[in-house]
């Protein structure tokens, strides 16, 4: 089975952009560790991370081939406003673990809402990268038995 790893806007510059929130750690690093995991969980990880909202959705759909076992999905900025991103989640039926770097709660009050929070499995917010591995842990150990 596949699983999708999608990352939103900014999330290419992790490691340099205010790492005081997000951390010392890049994409690559992640990347690497998921690696290990694809073959301690016997999964095959496909990651992607766009700018654009309209990518991000393209391969939200991409889904739909009846090979995956869910998304592991930072959508970034696009979190706290993108109606046609939570409309792509509602529209496929993988499920979606939302997962956020950092304490969206304890930031700027904007970043409290999710618009995408009603229609994705679960939401992992402020454990840094490990929220993405507790994410695969969820799809593979329960979301992925019928649970
Ligand atoms: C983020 C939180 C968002 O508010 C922000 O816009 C991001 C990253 C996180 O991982 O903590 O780009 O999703």
């Amino acid at each position: 089975m596949k699983i999708l790893l999608l990352n939103g806007p900014n999330l290419n510059l992790l490691g340099k952009r205010e790492p005081n929130v997000y951390g010392k750690n890049t994409l690559k690093t992640l990347y690497q560790r998921f690696s290990e995991l694809e073959k301690e969980y016997n999964v095959e990880v496909v990651s992607f991370q766009s700018n654009h909202e309209g990518e991000l959705i393209d391969k939200l759909h991409e889904t739909s081939d009846g090979n995956f076992l869910g998304v592991i999905f930072n959508p970034g900025a696009f979190t706290h406003y993108s109606y046609a991103i939570r409309d792509a989640i509602a529209s496929i039926d993988v499920p979606v673990i939302e997962v956020h770097i950092s304490n969206v709660h304890n930031r700027e009050e904007f970043r409290r809402e999710s618009v995408i929070s009603p229609v994705t499995a679960g939401q992992i917010v402020g454990l840094g990268l490990f929220g993405y591995e507790l994410a695969l842990k969820a799809l593979v150990e329960y979301i992925g038995k019928g649970e």
